[in-house]
This record gives structure tokens, sequence and C-alpha cells, in this order.
């Protein structure tokens, strides 16, 4: 199907897990400078206090982004794509996270990446913090349970509105911000909220109050966007998993629901700006102290997001509890959907998902849209110089596919495509470079050996006819 000539068709990155370069340009330690790669045997990652000499941390030579810049963005172009998302690393702007003058060097680097982008006719769209906040806010200020942060993070975000405002239209404010709805998992409170647990401290309370806090900052965010520059469109950004029920019997229903409306609630405060009323209940219930005052209801009512952007990659099946209570575990809680096969990392391929998601998410939220990752992790077999990458394309396809009905049949409001990722890089989850993304081969593996070189894959080609021709030639 043919979709609208201004469609933004593009590619998405993290900072962290392309640019390598980790101390230069007076760049401080992020939270993903101290995480070593997962093992198959130990799937977390592990964190450690500082950076110790000897352990390999992946994020430190990225794919080296920062000093190839240049020539894939031509790669990029050659693509023919119109938008690139990338995140800026809060550390290259405020090595520590709570200086209050900015980095010259770091605002040096991204005004030249986006100046480069818009020069070969790329729009960038930017995260702010996507799983990168200084760690010095982590181990001195106790991550986002403090609400120091805030202003720390809304300095931040004025000096890039202040400085890229010509370049940059579209902003997101926190990446993935519900993923920390699996609290139960340290990893995620980590790169969400910078939460390290404290002996006997309940979980999903810090959890609540670092979120809350969070969505303050976002609001005062988004306030402080329209007084730089009224044209700035500033949004949230979900990770939306649909979380359906196994069975039509109406427990397994309920249960479902309220795991999405417990997924969902980061979403309700960036668009409706306000918390829902089962949640305040929940809060009290458990006998949870939130503290949210009548000035942080006044900003979140005014601070709403002007768009969404979202990640797509999988969908979670459910039934009720056999013990009756209502609380969704991720690990606990999800069985097997027996119509969807799993990728190698176990994550089900669902994009019939992808165009239901964005049905709920336009019914509930009613903001344009933007898809800003949605894309196949795999294994690449390198043969004679060339990458058949045949999974990949079958993956984006199926997926892209379901997109344009949710367009063109549904009337969604989406104003891009950014899939995951037009280059290989760093996994979030795992820190393996085994995990492939990309529609370009990086060579380098998991230690960060190899030359570095690009290659096109199959899949390359693919998404380059698919964008010339407007999303037809699927
Ligand atoms: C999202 C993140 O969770 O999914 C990305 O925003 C991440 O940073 C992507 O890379 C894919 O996940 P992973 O763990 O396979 O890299």
């Amino acid at each position: 199907m043919k979709m609208p000539s201004d469609f933004l068709w593009g590619g998405a990155v993290a900072a962290h897990q392309v640019e390598g370069a980790w101390q230069e340009g007076g760049k401080g330690v992020s939270i993903a400078d101290v995480m070593q790669a997962a093992s198959r045997t130990d799937p977390a990652r592990i964190v450690t206090d500082k950076v110790e000499p000897g352990k390999v941390y992946p994020n430190h030579w990225g794919i080296d982004f920062y000093h190839h810049y240049k020539d894939d963005i031509q790669l990029f172009k050659q693509l023919g794509m119109k938008a690139f998302r990338i995140s800026i690393a809060w550390t290259r702007i405020y090595p520590n996270g709570d200086e209050t003058t900015p980095n010259e060097a770091g605002l040096a680097y991204y005004e030249d990446m986006f100046n480069t982008l818009r020069a070969n006719g790329i729009e960038p769209i930017v995260t702010l913090s996507h799983f990168e906040m200084p760690y010095k806010l982590v181990q001195e200020y106790g991550g986002w349970r403090n609400r120091e942060l805030i202003d720390m993070f809304v300095r931040f975000a004025t000096t890039c509105f202040q400085r890229f405002h010509k370049q940059v239209r579209y902003w997101m404010t926190f990446n993935e911000i519900d993923n920390q709805s699996d609290w139960r998992f340290d990893h995620h409170l980590l790169q969400d909220s910078g939460l390290q647990l404290k002996p006997g401290e309940n979980a999903e309370e810090a959890m609540f109050q670092a979120s809350h806090n969070e969505l303050v900052a976002s609001a005062k965010a988004v306030l402080a966007a329209r007084k730089i520059d009224p044209q700035l469109q500033v949004g949230g950004m979900l990770a939306m998993v649909p979380i359906y029920p196994l069975t039509a019997k109406p427990e397994d229903q309920m249960f479902a629901m309220r795991a999405m409306q417990y997924r969902y609630f980061w979403g309700d405060v960036h668009c409706l700006g306000q918390y829902p009323a089962w949640l305040r209940n929940y809060w009290q219930e458990k006998g949870y102290n939130i503290k949210v005052t009548a000035a942080d209801a006044d900003i979140l009512r005014r601070g709403t997001a002007d768009f969404m952007g979202i990640s797509y990659y999988m969908s979670f099946t459910t039934e009720a509890r056999k013990d009756g209570k209502v609380e969704f575990d991720e690990h606990n809680n999800l069985v097997n959907n027996p119509y969807l096969p799993k990728s190698d990392w176990g994550w089900q391929i669902d994009p019939v998902g992808l165009r239901w998601m964005l049905n709920w998410t336009q019914d509930r939220w009613h903001k344009p849209i933007m898809i800003v990752e949605n894309g196949f992790g795999a294994y690449d077999k390198l043969e004679d110089g060339k990458i058949h990458d045949d999974y990949r394309i079958d993956y984006l396809r199926a997926h892209i596919a379901e997109m344009e009905k949710a367009v063109v049949i549904d009337g969604v409001d989406l104003i891009g495509y950014m899939m995951w990722s037009p280059i290989d890089l760093i996994s979030a989850s795992t820190g393996e470079m085994a995990k492939r993304y990309g529609l370009i081969y990086v060579d380098q593996d998991d230690k960060g050996q190899g030359s570095g070189k690009r290659l096109l894959k199959d899949s390359y080609f693919w998404y380059q006819k698919l964008i010339a021709s407007r999303g037809t030639e699927l």
C-alpha cells in the first residue's frame, strides 16, 4: 500500500550502543559504561561500581560511530532514509549530570552530526535519555528516586533544545520508560531509573516514585521546549507489547487487561496528564507513599506529550493466576502463544500485534504516533562477503505490511517508521554484538575484535527499494 509522501521512513540507534569513544570529548561515565556483556548462562548484564581493568564493557567501543558517523550517514543517505533516530548521551553534555555548565565538546559533536544529517536530507529525531544516564547520579544521588534529578534533567533538556532547535524538531524524553513495569528484573530498574536497590527496600514502591519523578521531568521538558520554540514536538517513548489473554475466560481477560493498564500507565500520564484511578487505589492498598505534590499534578496536566514514540518487537500472552492475585509478573505469568514463532532469543514474533497495538495506542491516547523501533535480532552468517538475511527481510516485510494496513485502512495517525537498526550495534539487554539487527553489517565480534568494516546486507537493498516505492514494493 502506498504511504503518504511525507511519511518518515528511517532507522534508529541509541548513542551508547553505537558511539564508543567513551572517554573522548570530555564524556563522563554513564550506566552503560559499567555494564559487562551477559552470557548464555547468566542472562543479566553484570554492573560494576566502577570501570574495572581487564573486564569487557562492550559499550566502550560500540561500533565506533563517534569516528565513523560521516561515512555511515552516507550509507543511510544511499539507503534513502528520510529520518534517523539517535540519542544524545547525557554524559557528553553534562559529564556527571550535576554540573551547571555544559561541555562544549559534546554539544559541538552533536551539532556537527545533526548538520551532516540535514545536509544529506535526513531528519534527526532525538531521544534525551536512552539507558545512558550519568553513573554519578546513580551512585551519589540514588537515581530517579531522588527529586533533585528533575532539575538536572530539565537543565540537560533545555540546553539541548536551545542549541539544536533549528536542526531537530522531534524529541523524546525517556526511552521505553515502561520497561520498569518489570521491576523484578534489576536490569530494567537500572536502565530506566538508575535504581540500585537498598537492603530491605520495596522495589515496586521505589519504581513508582522514580517513575513519577521522571514523568514530572518529562512534562517540564515539554513546557520548556514550547517556550524555546513552539515548532518543537516532544514525545514520550514506550515499549509496546500487547499482553493477550490466553482464553476467552473472563478471569483471563480481566487479568490481561490489568496487566496492560499497569504497563501503560506511563502513557496515560504522558498523554492524558494524570494518573488513572485504579493506580491511585493500588498505591493506597499497598501502603505506598508516593510523593506527588499539587504542583506536580499541575505540571503533568499542562506538560502532556505532543506525540508518542513507540517501539514494537513482540507480544506477550498470559492467563489469570491460580492464586487469584491480580499482579502480572513477566517472569512467571507468561504462557506460550501456540500461534506464534519465536526468535533465537525467545521473542515472540507477531506482525499483526503491531497493527493491533497501533490501533490501541491511538484509541487510548489520541496522539500522533511514531514507530521509533522495530526490527529483528538474529545471528548473521558472512558468506563470500555477503549476508543473505532473508529472515530479517521476512520480519520487516510482515510488520511493515501490518503497519501500512493500520495507516491506510484503520486511519492511524502515524508520522514515521524507524526500523531498528540501519546498522549492527551492541544489544542493550545482553551487550552482545552477535545479536545483530542491522541492514549494514559491521565486522566486529562480541569482544570488539574485527576490522569494523561496513558491508551491505540483502536487507539493505530490500529496504532501499521499499522506501523508494513509498512502501509498495514489499
Ligand atoms: C529496545 C531498546 O529495548 O530494544 C534498544 O530501546 C534495544 O536500546 C532494542 O537495543 C533491542 O533490544 P536488544 O536487547 O536486543 O538490544
